[in-house]
C-alpha cells in the first residue's frame, strides 16, 4: 500500500540544499536537485550523529549517486536509498518523492526501489 502525504508545497524547497518537515511525528529532510530536477526524501536522523540533522548537511554527488554528508561527522548517505557510504550496514530510512497540485508528496510505507 502506498499512502502518499503532503509534506510541504513545491516552492518551500531550497535549490541545492535541504529543508526539514514533520510527517506523521517524523522529522523527514527534503532535498532539492534543479539540475537534475530531483527531489529525495530521507529520515532526518542521524544514526551517527544522533540528532535531527541532515536536512541541514551539504549534498552532492559521488560516483554518481546523490548523497548528503552529515553536518556532524560527515557520513555520507545516498539521498535515494539512505544507504551510509562510509559504513553500509547503516541505512536511514528513503522515503518515495512526488509532486502533487504543487504540494510536495511523500509515502511513508514504500522505499523508492519498490515503485
Ligand atoms: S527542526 Fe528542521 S532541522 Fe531541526
Amino acid at each position: 500500500m502506498v499512502g502518499w502525504q503532503d509534506v510541504c508545497s513545491i516552492d518551500d524547497l531550497q535549490p541545492d540544499s535541504g529543508v526539514c518537515a514533520l510527517v506523521d511525528g517524523q522529522q523527514v529532510a527534503l532535498f532539492y536537485m534543479p539540475k537534475e530536477s530531483a527531489v529525495y526524501a530521507i529520515n532526518n536522523y542521524d544514526p551517527f550523529g544522533k540528532a535531527n540533522v541532515l536536512s541541514r548537511g551539504l549534498i552532492g554527488d559521488i560516483n554518481g549517486q546523490p548523497v548528503v554528508a552529515s553536518p556532524l561527522y560527515k557520513q555520507h548517505f545516498n539521498l535515494q536509498t539512505g544507504i551510509c557510504l562510509e559504513d553500509e550496514t547503516v541505512t536511514i530510512p528513503a522515503y518515495a518523492v512526488r509532486m502533487e497540485n504543487g504540494s510536495v508528496q511523500i509515502s511513508m510505507t514504500e522505499s523508492p526501489d519498490e515503485l
